[in-house]
């Protein structure tokens, strides 16, 4: 899928114009094709401007096609995102080739152009590598140009919206790779091919691992034939002092609670439980290509969680690295056995920040649904800027508390703490134990076990792995970084 700035007079199969309800000046659109423009005059009865209509007209110059899509109510950039989204689906099922879509003028262009080019790369978004009968090809190149003028904004949000695609893009592919190819090693080697351009990769094995003394990150891993593997990648721009941001994303290759083995019920959706790290690894992506001024790291702890004759138990008490003993209650609750490890070392380079997403509980599902991400943290202003990029983004995040019971909940009669506070208020208690790792360091738990995959086929969502975090985490950075966004 191409996305590419241009203008409106660009050759393409089709013209694509955003109207609200109530638009008046439907008999007069500014497009040069008369044809078109009267198709347009003709059919305006029949075009109410809701949110995710559209109306195909014909009979322009050459065969020259017009898109009417609805916008609904307001023009927020999330609006026309989604309104985009439903264009470029009509589009692609007419299997037209190209497209030229048409800013709207009002608000800010360089938000607008973004959000239309966003809603269509996403929205086409296929994941169908691995099956011999592809979906028949459709929209393949997508022009974006102001409906009047030229702004110069333009192109740099289209440039930008396409590295936001491609990234999404590539976190969805991890998370839809099947368990037996989206491997640890398979993990590290996509992150290994970032390398070079101001990004250095580092991978370390189970024996590294170990010698890391990271106990509760190798007691996971030791129940799986399936080698671990701790991603390290490190990105920093000259100038980027105070801008030192750290991210670790929950990389569980497959998840079947080991030991504590989970209902065999859609088990096979436990591939995504390495949808954080996907979401990471996706933001170096990202990060490389727009090269924002700041010192960035990305930490992928990897591994598959098993029962087998080596895996860990309910009772263990394992010492993580900073020396931390916990009493292993579930091996269920694994995810926080991976980060607490990986947190700690994160922190020992003494980042200004650190951000953590992970599938981390069921319970936050039940809390928030596909709605937000559960954000958690111990610093105010970072909660606040990640609040703003979940609006930037429309990655909706909401706050939760870490309050004194939730710690209380995992302290262990036997250990310093235990993996599990039980049932109630399952999503705090996971992150009062990540809250324990992280020291001093201004820290934030995204819990994307909710928003990280889904079944709806809908707007810029496709059925499997959404790619949740990319857009929010870059929102993020590029804030950090002072750039605009
Ligand atoms: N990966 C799961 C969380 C999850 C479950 C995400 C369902 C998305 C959908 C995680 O490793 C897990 O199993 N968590 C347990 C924790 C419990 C044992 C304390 C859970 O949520 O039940
Ligand atoms: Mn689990
Ligand atoms: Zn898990």
């Amino acid at each position: 899928m191409e996305l590419l700035p241009s203008r409106a007079s660009a050759r393409s199969d089709a013209l694509v114009i955003f109207r609200p309800p109530g638009s008046k000046d439907l008999g007069r659109l500014p497009v040069g094709d008369r044809a078109l423009r009267r198709a347009a005059a003709a059919a305006a009865k029949e075009f109410h401007g809701e949110r995710g209509e559209t109306l195909l007209l014909h009979g322009g110059a050459g065969g020259r096609r017009l898109l009417l899509a609805g916008t609904g109510g307001d023009q927020e950039p999330e609006t026309l995102r989604q309104a985009a989204a439903a264009a470029a689906r009509a589009l692609d099922a007419r299997r037209l080739r190209s497209a030229t879509f048409l800013v709207p003028p009002g608000g800010s262009t360089e938000e607008r152009a973004g959000a239309i080019a966003e809603g269509v790369g996403l929205a086409l978004y296929r994941f169908d590598r691995l099956q011999r009968k592809k979906r028949p090809r459709g929209l393949s190149r997508a022009l974006f140009a102001a409906e009047s003028g030229e702004p110069r904004e333009l192109p740099a949000a289209v440039r930008r919206a396409a590295v936001l695609v491609d990234a999404v893009s590539f976190a969805r592919d991890l998370g839809n790779l099947p368990p037996n190819m989206a491997t640890p090693s398979f993990l590290a080697a996509e992150a290994r091919k970032m390398a070079g351009r101001g990004v250095r990769v580092r991978v370390h094995d189970r024996a590294a691992i170990r010698r890391l003394r990271m106990g509760a990150f190798a007691a996971v891993a030791q129940g799986s034939e399936t080698e671990p593997r701790l991603i390290e990648m490190h990105y920093r721009a000259p100038g980027s002092r105070g801008r030192r941001v750290a991210l670790v994303g929950k990389g569980v290759t497959f998840d079947t609670g080991g030991i504590s083995i989970k209902p065999s019920q859609s088990m096979e959706e436990m591939k995504f439980d390495m949808c954080g790290a996907a979401a990471v690894l996706a933001a170096m992506r990202a990060v490389k290509a727009l090269r924002p001024r700041l010192d960035l790291s990305v930490y992928v702890p990897a591994a598959d969680n098993m029962p087998s004759g080596s895996a860990y138990r309910p009772g263990d008490i394992v010492r993580a690295r900073d020396g931390t003993t916990i009493e292993v209650i579930s091996t269920d609750a694994e995810g926080r056995m991976l980060l607490c490890d990986t947190l700690a070392y994160a922190a020992e380079r003494k980042p200004d920040c650190m951000i953590d997403l992970a599938t981390l509980t069921g319970a936050c599902v039940v809390a928030l649904g596909d709605a937000a991400a559960g954000l958690f943290g111990n610093d105010r202003k970072l909660v606040g800027e990640l609040e703003r990029a979940g609006q930037a983004s429309a990655e909706g995040v909401w706050p939760m508390p870490i309050l004194p019971p939730h710690e209380k909940q995992i302290q262990s009669p036997y250990a310093d703490l235990k993996n599990s506070g039980g049932r109630n208020a399952g999503a705090c208690t996971a992150a009062a134990f990540l809250k324990h790792f992280v020291g001093s360091t201004p820290w934030a738990h995204l819990d994307i076990a909710g928003t990280a995959w889904g079944d709806r086929d809908e707007g810029t969502r496709r059925k499997g792995a959404t790619g949740y975090g990319v857009r929010l985490l870059v929102a993020f950075l590029l804030a950090r970084a002072g750039a605009k966004r």
